[in-house]
């Protein structure tokens, strides 16, 4: 069975934990290299990530949540939610933005300190959204599968930001 929308988001999700995770040993080794993937992350991140959230994943979460009864509704988070999701894409653009444009001249410690509040906000920011999904689907009683739809627009995405150049990032990256 070809990939869904969930289970596309949640493998991106790993990938960029790692990716978070090995470029850490970067800033302190090699800021070139740093900034260079850094910036590639990030591209990845608004350009293909958070956008299939926004426009694919998001909308349809929301429409789980809308149809819940009076009952379940209690046992899920509230449909805001999701706008606090879309207001962290702001905040990582807005942090991830700097690092990309001031990043060569910042001092070392100031670098670091935006990397790792980057890093903070990206990893929980992603733990988040797979557990907000998570509890809607159990108090809906879905399977993630309701989740997998969507695939068309999300290639749309793709090929918007480039397919070939994300291939060769997944490649490369091996995921
Ligand atoms: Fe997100
Ligand atoms: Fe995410």
């Amino acid at each position: 069975m070809e990939i869904g929308v969930y289970s596309m988001i949640k493998s991106q999700h790993r990938f960029i934990t790692e990716k978070i995770n090995s470029l850490e040993v970067e800033v302190f080794e090699e800021r070139d290299t740093f900034l260079a993937e850094f910036a590639r992350l990030y591209n990845f991140f608004l350009g293909v990530h958070a956008k299939i959230e926004e426009q694919v994943l998001f909308p349809a979460v929301a429409m789980l949540i809308q149809d819940l009864g009076v009952t379940e509704k209690s046992a899920a988070p509230s449909i805001d939610v999701l706008g606090r999701l879309a207001a962290d894409h702001i905040m990582l653009e807005k942090l991830g933005g700097e690092i990309c444009s001031a990043g060569k001249n910042l001092d070392e410690r100031t670098l670091k300190s935006r990397f790792y509040a980057y890093k903070r906000i990206s990893i929980y920011h992603d733990a988040t959204e797979e557990q907000v999904i998570e509890t809607v689907l159990k108090a809906a009683n879905k399977e993630p599968s309701v989740l997998e739809d969507g695939i068309e627009k999300a290639e749309h995405i793709i090929d918007s930001y480039g397919r070939e150049k994300l291939e060769s990032y997944q490649r490369e990256n091996a995921i």
